[in-house]
């Protein structure tokens, strides 16, 4: 999608972090945007932004981990935007257990929040834009963490292994869904950033359901110094879209890392075939 003006973005998660970022940038890029968040006050927070940098916006309170509330944002979308044309998801979890002593309820938490939160979003919006025939982008967001495998040693000691699971699944599926839905005229994009301006160590816990446990303390606000701004993830992300980029990856220090990874699996063709 090489113009945004005169097009219609829902962001789901965009209260806060990451979503915010894509939604003040899609803004001013010309789009119009439909903020939906758990938190009605984040979400009112980011359409202010974009109002008072001369964009049009509009909040809506969502889960975005229930179909029923996602099917009554695809809605309030319908009535107040008409067709959307770009659909993001960036909601999502951290908490670090280490994988064998993650309990069913935390691998159960992370697989709502992180795979079918934007399965359940795409199966909210896409009848309707498959029905409005104006093409779209759908946006889903995997991590760093969707493209290696990082060990306690790389982290400082956190374990990241339940979250890298369900990231690796949402690069899976978004990849997957680009193949099923290019002949359509839609194009998926997978998000895999390093460290962006954002707060998931602290909305984890406040908006943990009853379902999962319930709201658990803060685990820090903020990110660690160094972290990219969001509004310039924001604008790597439209200028990604226009691309038509598949993935929209961030900090280029962590391209040796990748390369490694890919070395080591390389390295089995070797080992199968040594002749
Ligand atoms: N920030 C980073 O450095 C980074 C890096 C890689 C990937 N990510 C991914 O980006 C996504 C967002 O992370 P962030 O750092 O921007 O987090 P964030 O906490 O800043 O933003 C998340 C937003 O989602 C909202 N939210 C929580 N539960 C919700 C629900 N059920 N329905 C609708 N909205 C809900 C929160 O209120 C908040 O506004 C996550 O999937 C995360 O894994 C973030």
């Amino acid at each position: 999608m090489e113009q945004f003006e005169g097009r219609n973005a829902v962001v789901v998660g965009g209260g806060s972090g990451v979503g915010q970022g894509i939604a003040l940038a899609l803004a001013e890029a010309g789009a119009r945007v439909l903020v939906g968040d758990i938190d009605p006050q984040s979400a009112a927070d980011t359409v202010a932004r974009i109002g008072e940098a001369g964009g049009r916006a509009d909040a809506a309170t969502v889960d975005g981990t229930d179909p029923a509330s996602l099917a009554a944002l695809a809605a309030v979308a319908a009535d107040v935007l008409g067709p959307v044309h770009v659909l993001v998801n960036t909601v999502g979890v951290i908490a670090d257990p280490a994988l064998p002593d993650a309990t069913e309820e935390e691998w159960a938490w992370f697989h709502e929040f992180h795979l079918m939160s934007p399965i359940r979003t795409v199966n909210a919006f896409l009848p309707g834009m498959r029905a409005n025939g104006e093409g779209g982008h759908i946006v889903v967001t995997s991590s760093m963490a969707g493209l290696l495998a990082m060990s306690p040693t790389m982290t400082g000691g956190v374990n990241t292994g339940v979250y890298t699971v369900m990231k690796h699944a949402v690069m899976a599926y978004g990849e997957m869904l680009r193949y099923e839905l290019e002949p359509e005229g839609i194009a998926v994009s997978v998000l895999c950033p390093g460290m962006v301006e954002g707060n998931l160590g602290a909305t984890s816990g406040r908006h943990r359901p009853e379902r999962f446990g319930g709201p658990a303390p803060s685990r820090g606000e903020g990110m660690p110094p160094g972290a990219m701004p969001n509004l310039d993830f924001g604008r790597l992300v439209v200028r990604a879209l226009r691309a038509n980029r598949t993935f929209v990856i961030t900090h280029p220090e962590t391209r040796p890392l990748l390369e490694a990874r890919q070395r080591l699996l390389l390295s089995d063709f070797e080992f199968a075939s040594p002749d």
